[in-house]
């Protein structure tokens, strides 16, 4: 059954609001390694130019596979890199960036830093971000590996919008998938990974149909039970 993220995003699927009547969404992709959600997400907007616009990803490693994706797919790719005691610095210098280039949404696509309550306030509900895992379990790192590596007979994907906690932002969308008995790593790891682009894709495809506004509370109260899609 194809996500949906409609609840979530309010019921305003088809009508736009007052606030972003004649706009488009700007999000920047913030991505940290490969960068192949980075790629859904520049393709699905360079697909719907009337709806949405990325007009730069940031990067916080400079050897990221994501910079030369984001260069063969003429987006500027802005590469901020930080360690935990310049944090403030180094977010200061990415809100510039995104002031400069007007970004109302942040979409982020494997990027492994937290970013800081005072950060996320220039962007309330606005922070998105996709987990490799069925939230609440296996948070933070690596957990296709830790969810494989544990024998579990299902796993699945969780699309949130971002608090200041380590991957505890109220979920959008939630897909599971089988275990194949005897399958490899890599290939349910890349089962996942299909899976985490299509909920993206989904959910931005709601977000371009009107739904910006969000309410938290219906996002908590009402969305994470209809959010949560098998
Ligand atoms: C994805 O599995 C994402 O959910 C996780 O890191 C991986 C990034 O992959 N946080 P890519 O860089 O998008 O290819």
């Amino acid at each position: 059954m194809a996500p949906s993220t409609k609840s979530i995003l309010g019921g305003r699927t088809g009508a736009r609001t007052l606030a972003t009547e004649n706009s488009i969404i700007r999000g920047a992709v913030f991505a940290s390694g490969n960068g192949s959600n980075a790629e859904n997400i520049i393709r699905f907007a360079q697909n719907n130019p009337g709806e949405i616009s990325i007009p730069l990803v940031i990067c916080d490693q400079p050897e990221a596979g994501v910079i030369d994706r984001a260069k063969k797919l003429g987006v500027p790719c802005f590469v901020v890199p930080g360690t935990r005691a310049t944090r403030d610095e180094q977010e200061k210098k990415i809100l510039d960036i995104l002031a400069a280039h007007g970004v109302t949404w942040v979409f982020l696509a494997g990027y492994m830093r937290i970013l800081s309550a005072s950060f996320l306030a220039h962007f309330p509900q606005r922070v998105v971000n996709i987990h490799p895992s069925l939230l609440p379990e296996f948070p933070g790192k690596d957990s296709y590996r830790r969810a494989y590596d544990a024998g579990v007979k299902a796993s699945g994907v969780t699309l949130h919008f971002v608090d200041e906690g380590v991957d505890t932002g109220p979920v959008i969308a939630q897909r599971k998938f089988e275990r194949v008995p005897g399958e490899s790593f890599e290939d349910f790891r890349a089962r996942g990974l299909a899976l985490e682009y299509e909920v993206y894709t989904v959910f931005l495809k709601e977000l371009c149909h009107g739904g910006r506004d969000q309410d938290r509370n219906r996002i908590q109260n009402s969305g994470q039970a209809s959010g949560k899609m098998g």
